[in-house]
């Protein structure tokens, strides 16, 4: 039994932008990834009720657990639920026996918009739940988040849990890990999210028919985008932001070959274009959701504010750095 009741744990992670290599990253090509000051956090509290108690807003759930034991999701499988009962589902036998928790979910990120929502809530989930029961361990929390994440899209590449849970700007290859880019110049990005939901799933299906159906083009896009990725990580880390925006742009072009854009992204990456942004992509699985668009150093406030006038849902992208956070009993949020 491995329950500890009378304190609670709190882990929040954050949401993330990809900057480069969406949809290929799938087929092992390397991406880069940038988390933001965007947060999910889940609160757990142990109970003796025999339930596992969900609440995120006005929303609440209950699940038995009959022997010790959570039982397996039901209707809402396919829901924002999903994630929370994925990690938990998948982690009881380690866990041990259950007699019940109080889960309190709180989001600060649009969901289906393309900045990982579900991402951090595998994260935050798989977070809370590990620090509740045993040590920290950023590994471990990575690995179960991924494979929660797994039952959402089974085909997730891992990038988003990844850049959740480590934070920063990563350089990411599902095959080899990550590798943190350090940046020695601030680097501004405005996010106009579109408000049309996509599911990552069924982007990546269609990639993958596009794959299947035109393997020779599909395989010089991604040969493309492996070497845009590879000139960013350069751009990033000597702070060339004229060529980071050139790159973003011929990334876009990349996506929209795959089939992945969509016209209000157009509508919003030619605004910022001609307000004066360096480069503009959509970000994540696209179909919807936002797009990035990369703001000059020089000039910036203008900039801004002209994109913010002709799009009301922008606004500035912060860097996050810290990746996932836990706090435990009466304690404040502390890094680890
Ligand atoms: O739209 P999001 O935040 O779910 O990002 C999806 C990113 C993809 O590369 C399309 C899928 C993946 O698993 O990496």
């Amino acid at each position: 039994m491995n329950e500890n009741h009378g304190m609670y744990v709190r882990a929040s992670a954050p949401a993330k932008l990809t900057l480069f290599g969406e949809h290929f990253v799938v087929y092992g090509s390397p991406a880069i990834l940038a988390s933001i000051n965007k947060r999910i956090s889940v609160t757990l509290k142990p109970n003796r009720m025999n339930t596992v108690s969900i609440k995120y807003g006005r929303m609440r759930m209950d699940v038995p657990i009959i022997n010790g034991r959570v039982h397996k999701m039901g209707t809402s499988s396919r829901s924002f639920l999903h994630p929370i009962l994925s990690c938990l589902f998948d982690m009881q036998s380690e866990l041990g026996s259950l007699s019940g928790l109080d889960v309190l979910i709180e989001s600060q990120v649009p969901h289906g918009e393309g900045l990982g929502s579900s991402a951090a809530s595998c994260v935050a989930a798989a977070g809370a739940f590990y620090s509740l029961f045993f040590k920290k361990d950023r590994k471990k929390i990575f690995e179960a988040a991924a494979q929660a994440e797994r039952t959402i899209h089974k085909h997730s590449s891992g990038a988003d849990c990844y850049a959740s849970t480590f934070g920063g700007i990563l350089h990411y290859k599902p095959t080899s890990g990550h590798r943190r880019i350090s940046i020695k110049k601030k680097i501004l990005f405005v996010i106009c999210t579109t408000g049309i939901k996509h599911r990552t799933q069924n982007l990546v299906l269609r990639v993958k028919r596009m794959k299947e159906n035109n393997p020779t083009e599909f395989r010089g896009l991604a040969k493309r985008a492996n070497n845009i990725c590879s000139d960013a990580r350069r751009a990033l880390v000597f702070g060339n932001y004229e060529a980071l925006g050139t790159l973003l742009t011929e990334n876009h072009e990349l996506l929209k070959k795959l089939n992945v854009s969509h016209p209000k992204l157009e509508e919003f990456i030619d605004i910022c274009t001609n307000s004066g942004a360096l480069g503009c992509k959509l970000t994540g699985a696209g179909g919807g959701g936002s797009i990035i668009a990369l703001i000059p150093n020089r000039d910036s406030r203008n900039i801004i504010s002209d994109i913010g006038k002709k799009i009301p849902q922008s606004m500035l992208a912060e860097l996050d750095f810290d990746g996932i956070q836990i706090a435990q009993g009466l304690n404040s949020i502390k890094k680890f």
